[in-house]
């Protein structure tokens, strides 16, 4: 493991360093704040959380907050972007943290199974691996948890009948869709495309496959920064919204034929292949957005006759070199470039505050009980979604507030009074006593 100094920038592995940890948390203020009506509420009292997210500055707010709920949480990185510093940094505190950074399926599996073995009253999921392996060996006790990803709703929704248990998918929160996906992940990637090539924008040729909710930010970035965007889209109906948003929408050969980059986001596999080689121009930039680092198919190309070498070019970048001379140059290794690539600074701090405040209210909606009839792999529910907007509008918005709310320090603002913002809980119970009463403030229409 490689530590880092107290209050160091950064760990020598490129992890985050207990400063930029520190300033992580202290900008979770929704985080903050609820993790102080958690000391108070323990709504995980005498449970276990099991976990399986990135590990990183972001996510420690969020684990620390759970375990300020009384929760025991155990918990493993995702392939790829555990962090060095954030695992000391939660192992301090006492959150259990299975296994280190890893690129290898086979450990990584090793790692899930672990968390499993603890036996989790509640999982948090990221891309459906959890709830997988917990369905492989089913135990007594599983209240439920929280799905974060796109990628794990289209995975755990065919096998809804057989978890039987409330499953939130956060990613279906609208909140989860404008904030963090459209917004932060267009703002982060091209962010990490800066960072990582260090090649300007302005006047190139980008070609985004995938134009849902994160595409859509992606491309608009790339638009904003100048570049010439094309859309490539399986959809009709959202390639006709891409093409009434202004971009070009050609077939996925002539995008590919004119792009000088090329971004993938679409949470599918095999999204660029060995059979594209021939179309790409020489310099090409690939990079992947999407959850799996299979939206390009990296080994596939690796593999390519057409491939004669493949070398590492600067950090987080490796160029290809085919036979008739031409190069294309991968970042990230094809994984998600703004979370894996070097130095990753991930989504803003509010973006992810607020995906993470769904997270939290999620987790203790289903630890209280207070679902009721099935849920099993749907939508955050309304009442929740509510309440985190007002939270967040009354944490932020509220003009003077700039003082307000500490994740360092747990001072944050009372959430009762976020609570009774407009559109909120009208009374003075706080919201979370509604959840730990089983009382939810509002129908649910989408349940
Ligand atoms: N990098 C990040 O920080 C980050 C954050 C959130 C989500 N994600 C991931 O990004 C991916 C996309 O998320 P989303 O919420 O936009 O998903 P989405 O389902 O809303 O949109 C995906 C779009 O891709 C299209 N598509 C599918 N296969 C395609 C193909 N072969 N070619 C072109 N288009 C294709 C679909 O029709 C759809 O419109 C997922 O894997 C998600 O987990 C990444």
């Amino acid at each position: 493991m490689t530590g880092s100094t107290p209050g160091s920038a950064a760990g020598a592995d490129g992890s985050a360093g207990t400063s930029r940890i520190e300033w992580v948390r202290s900008g979770c203020r929704l985080l903050g704040s609820i993790a102080a009506e958690f000391a108070r509420s323990r709504p995980f009292a005498g449970l276990t959380i099991g976990t399986g997210i990135h590990l990183e500055p972001k996510t420690v707010a969020l684990l620390l907050t759970l375990a300020e709920g009384g929760a025991r949480v155990v918990s493993t990185g995702n392939l790829s972007s555990t962090q060095a510093d954030a695992v000391d940094y939660l192992r301090a505190r006492g959150v259990e943290v299975i296994g280190a950074a890893t690129t290898d399926e086979a450990e990584h599996d090793r790692h899930l199974r672990e968390v499993i073995a603890t036996r989790p009253q509640l999982l948090l999921d990221n891309g459906g691996d959890l709830f997988v392996r917990y369905l492989a060996g089913p135990y007594p006790g599983l209240l439920g948890g929280t799905e974060e990803t796109t990628s794990g709703r289209m995975r755990l929704r065919p096998l809804a009948a057989r978890l039987g248990v409330p499953v939130l998918v956060i990613n279906d929160s609208p909140i989860k869709q404008f904030a963090e996906n459209r917004h932060a992940v267009g703002q982060s990637v091209l962010e990490s495309y800066l960072r990582i090539t260090n090649q300007m924008t302005n006047g190139r040729q980008v070609a985004v496959f995938g134009y849902g909710a994160c595409g859509k930010g992606v491309a608009a970035n790339f638009r904003n920064a100048c570049a010439s965007v094309a859309v490539v889209e399986i959809d009709p109906v959202t390639r006709l919204e891409a093409r009434l948003d202004g971009f070009a929408v050609p077939g996925r050969e002539e995008a590919l034929r004119t792009a000088d980059v090329v971004i993938t986001v679409t949470g599918a596999e095999s999204v660029i292949t060995a059979g594209d080689l021939g179309l790409l121009k020489d310099g090409v930039v690939l990079m992947n957005a999407g959850h799996f680092p299979r939206e390009i198919a990296v080994d596939e190309l690796s593999g390519a006759p057409a491939v004669v070498q493949r070398y590492a070019a600067a950090d987080g970048i490796e160029t290809f070199r085919l036979g008739d001379g031409r190069r294309f140059h991968l970042l990230a290794r094809g994984h998600m470039a703004n979370l894996a690539g070097p130095r990753p600074l991930g989504n803003s701090i509010e973006s992810m505050d607020l995906g993470f405040a769904l997270q939290a209210r999620c987790l203790e909606a289903v630890a209280a009980g207070s679902l009721v009839g099935g849920h099993t792999v749907v939508p955050v529910p309304r009442f929740i979604d509510e309440l985190v907007a007002t939270s967040f509008l009354d944490l932020y918005g509220r003009p003077g507030s700039a003082s307000t709310g500490s994740a360092s320090t747990g001072s944050g603002a009372d959430p009762r009074a976020a609570a009774n913002g407009a559109g909120g809980v009208a009374d003075d119970e706080g919201a979370g006593q509604h959840l730990a009463a089983g009382r939810a403030p509002g129908p649910d229409v989408r349940a």
